[in-house]
C-alpha cells in the first residue's frame, strides 16, 4: 500500500462475481486448475464465500487458494472453508507489535497470529505465511519466523523485497535471497533443501526435525521466469501476463462491449503469447512504471 493510500475505484468498475466466474471458466477450458484469490485484501470483499462456491463448481479447477492479512480470517474461516477452498496464505512481516504497526499502518498482530493457528487447527495443512524480509526492518526476525515451524506444519516463505509503484523500494533495504539463506544457516547448519513443485515460486528447505518447512521467493536475484504459468486477473479486469510488466488487456470492457466466448478466448491467447521470456531485472524494474502492489494482487 502506497503511503498515501490509493484512490478506490467506483463498484461499476470491479468485476461482478458473474464476470469472474465467466472469465474462469475460459481459463479453466485452457487449462487452468488452480485460481488464487488475491488483492487488495480479498475477504472485504462481500460474499467472498458465494464467489469460493461458484468457483469451486466450475469443471477442471481443483484448487482455490486464498492470499489474505489475516486480519478477518478467524471470524470468516468456517465459512470460507465449507465453500471449498483448499489453501490459505497469509502475510506476516513480523512477530514484534510495535513493528506490525509501522509495517501495516495499522494494529492486529495478535489478530493475525491467532488467524495462523485457528487455520491450523481448523486442518490446512500446510498454512503457508508470507514474510517479506527488508534489510533494517525485519532482517533480524528470520531465525523467529524459522522457529514458528518447529512444532507446526507451517510454510514460511521469505520474499525478496519487490519494486513496485508507491513502495518506495530502495537497494539498500533489499536482501537476496542468498543473504537470508546464509543467515539462517549459521543457526541451523543442518538445514536441508526439501522438493519443490516444478511451476512453484518457491525454493523449500527444512530444518530436520522440525514440522514445517521454510521456502524462500527469488523473484529478483534469481528469477523463475522460465517455469512461471502464472496469468493474473485485477479487480478491474485487466490481464496481466507477468507480475512485472506493465502491459495489460481489459478483459472487462472486451466482455461489456458484448464479446463472444471464441472472441475472448483469442484476445487471452494473443496476450499469453506476447508474455516475455523474463522480467526486465530488479534495477530497471524500480524505474519502471507498473501499478502498486496493491492494485495487482501478489
Ligand atoms: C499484495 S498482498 C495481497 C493480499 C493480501 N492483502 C495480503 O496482505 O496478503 C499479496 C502478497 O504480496 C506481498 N507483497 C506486497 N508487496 C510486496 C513487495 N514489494 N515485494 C514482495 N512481496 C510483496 C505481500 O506481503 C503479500 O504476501
Amino acid at each position: 500500500m502506497p503511503a498515501d493510500g490509493i484512490e478506490l475505484r467506483p463498484k461499476n468498475e470491479i468485476l461482478s462475481f458473474e464476470e469472474i466466474v465467466r472469465l474462469s471458466r475460459l481459463f479453466a477450458h485452457e487449462g487452468v486448475t488452480k485460481i488464487r484469490l488475491t488483492g487488495g485484501e480479498p475477504l472485504i470483499r462481500r460474499d467472498i464465500e458465494h464467489l469460493v462456491s461458484a468457483l469451486r463448481a466450475i469443471d477442471g479447477i481443483e484448487s482455490i487458494a486464498i492470499t489474505t492479512n489475516g486480519l478477518l480470517l478467524s471470524q470468516k474461516l468456517a465459512g470460507l472453508k465449507e465453500a471449498g477452498v483448499t489453501l490459505f496464505n497469509i502475510s506476516l512481516d513480523t512477530l514484534q507489535s510495535d513493528r506490525f504497526k509501522t509495517i501495516t499502518r495499522r494494529p492486529g498482530l495478535a489478530k493475525v497470529v491467532t488467524a495462523i493457528e485457528d487455520t491450523w487447527k481448523s486442518g490446512y495443512d500446510p498454512v503457508k505465511i508470507n514474510c517479506v524480509i527488508q534489510k533494517g526492518v525485519n532482517d533480524d526476525e528470520l531465525l523467529d519466523f524459522v522457529e514458528l515451524t518447529r512444532d507446526r506444519s507451517y510454510e514460511i516463505r521469505f520474499i525478496e523485497f519487490m519494486p513496485f509503484g508507491g513502495n518506495a523500494w530502495n537497494n539498500e533495504q533489499f536482501m537476496s535471497y542468498e543473504d537470508m539463506l546464509s543467515h539462517v544457516r549459521l543457526a541451523h547448519p543442518n538445514l536441508a533443501r526439501s522438493t519443490d513443485h516444478p511451476n512453484h515460486t518457491t525454493k523449500m528447505w527444512q530444518v530436520p526435525g522440525y514440522q514445517g518447512r521454510v521456502g524462500f521467493i527469488s523473484s529478483m536475484s534469481d528469477n523463475f521466469c522460465s517455469t512461471c504459468n502464472r496469468l493474473r486477473l485485477t479487480a478491474d479486469g485487466s490481464l496481466k501476463v507477468c507480475l512485472f510488466g506493465a502491459s495489460e488487456v481489459s478483459l472487462r470492457d472486451e466482455m461489456r462491449s458484448g464479446k463472444s466466448d471464441e472472441e475472448l478466448l483469442s484476445i487471452i491467447s494473443l496476450a499469453v503469447g506476447n508474455k516475455m521470456a523474463a522480467h526486465a531485472g530488479m534495477m530497471k524494474l524500480s524505474e519502471m512504471h507498473n501499478r502498486p502492489m496493491i492494485l495487482i494482487g501478489g
